[in-house]
């Protein structure tokens, strides 16, 4: 077995029996929680917030006193790095207090400069370019719903942001078909469409990328989006409203998927934007589940890097 990298800042550092065996493990953990009550005692978890949080801020605290361990929220408004001491400076100084950083920051390169300078795991809680604990607990959630993976035809419509990066990254690793709808000008990154070819290259995935929601959506057993103006574009919000006004998640659209289909989102949400209140509020959505399964995938993931 290959050994787990140190730190989790992207699922394609790791295989894809390692990525089912943390979500395994999470949904082990989710069926026996007291089994798990002390399997981090004693072990401390820094997390660094640059930006807001309700899901990761709560999940991840709550996740390590479950597991017997402390969390410590970190706002950059009231640490130093805020005030520009360097990330390499406060990575080497949370190593000699610590076991594990959990960091939620603007630029992907912010993360790995931490995980380049800390002697202890660092997890990716969010970066421009990828979520990818929201990823695991949205495939932990396609196990449970779905009763497998391989060969669910996943599809995502809006912006090429950091959820469609993470997803469609997973997605074409563990062997889901991943389709892509999103509006001219907001594709997904060139970077991240180069390793989900590779990826899909060993998986057998399908992949399609268009800018046509009807294709991408039909016969989808999984419809997902996410807001059109991500933390720190707050102020494109108006124009977005416009450019994504045809790749809104609505009855027309999700008529398109197969009748079975679940709506996931990572939240927060806004009705009336990127998804209706039918389609979020209605029978096929799991919204509520994939934020409870955060929780459990990163009780997971935690125990996988920290544990030793
Ligand atoms: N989905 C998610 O990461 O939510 P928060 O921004 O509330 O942490
Ligand atoms: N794309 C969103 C995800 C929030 C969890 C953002 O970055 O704001």
């Amino acid at each position: 077995m290959k050994v787990f990298p140190k730190d989790f800042l992207t699922t394609q550092d790791f295989s894809e029996s390692q990525l089912l065996e943390i979500i395994d493990l999470a949904i082990r953990m989710k069926r026996n929680k007291s089994r798990y009550s002390r399997a981090l005692q004693g072990k401390k978890l820094a997390m660094i917030f640059e930006k807001s949080s309700t899901r990761t801020r709560v999940s991840f605290e709550v996740g390590m006193y479950e597991l017997g361990g402390i969390a410590l929220f970190l706002s950059s408004r009231d640490i130093q790095l805020g005030r520009g001491e360097p990330i390499a400076d406060t990575a080497r100084v949370l190593s000699r207090y610590v076991d594990g950083i959990m960091i939620r920051t603007f630029g992907h390169d912010r993360v790995e400069e931490l995980a380049r300078h800390a002697t202890i795991p660092v997890i990716n809680g969010l970066s421009d370019w990828l979520h990818p604990c929201q990823a695991m607990a949205d495939f932990q959630t396609i196990v449970e719903k779905k009763g497998r993976i391989r060969g669910v035809r996943f599809c995502y419509v809006g912006d090429g942001n950091n959820m469609a990066h993470a997803l469609g990254l997973l997605a074409t690793r563990l062997g889901a078909h991943f389709s892509c709808a999103t509006p001219e000008g907001y594709e997904m990154d060139e970077r991240v469409i180069e390793m989900m070819k590779e990826n899909a290259k060993i998986s057998g995935s399908r992949l399609l990328l268009t800018h046509d929601p009807l294709e991408a959506v039909k016969n989808a057993e999984v419809i997902a989006t996410d807001v059109w103006a991500s933390m720190g574009q707050e102020e494109e919000t108006e124009k977005r409203k416009k450019d994504f006004a045809a790749f809104q998640v609505n009855t027309t659209l999700t008529k398109y998927a197969e009748s079975g289909y679940i709506f996931m989102h990572c939240l927060p949400a806004h009705r009336g934007e990127e998804v209706v209140s039918e389609v979020i509020d209605g029978p096929h959505s799991v919204v509520w589940d994939e934020a409870e399964n955060r929780l459990h995938i990163q009780k997971a993931i935690m125990y996988t890097l920290m544990r030793t």
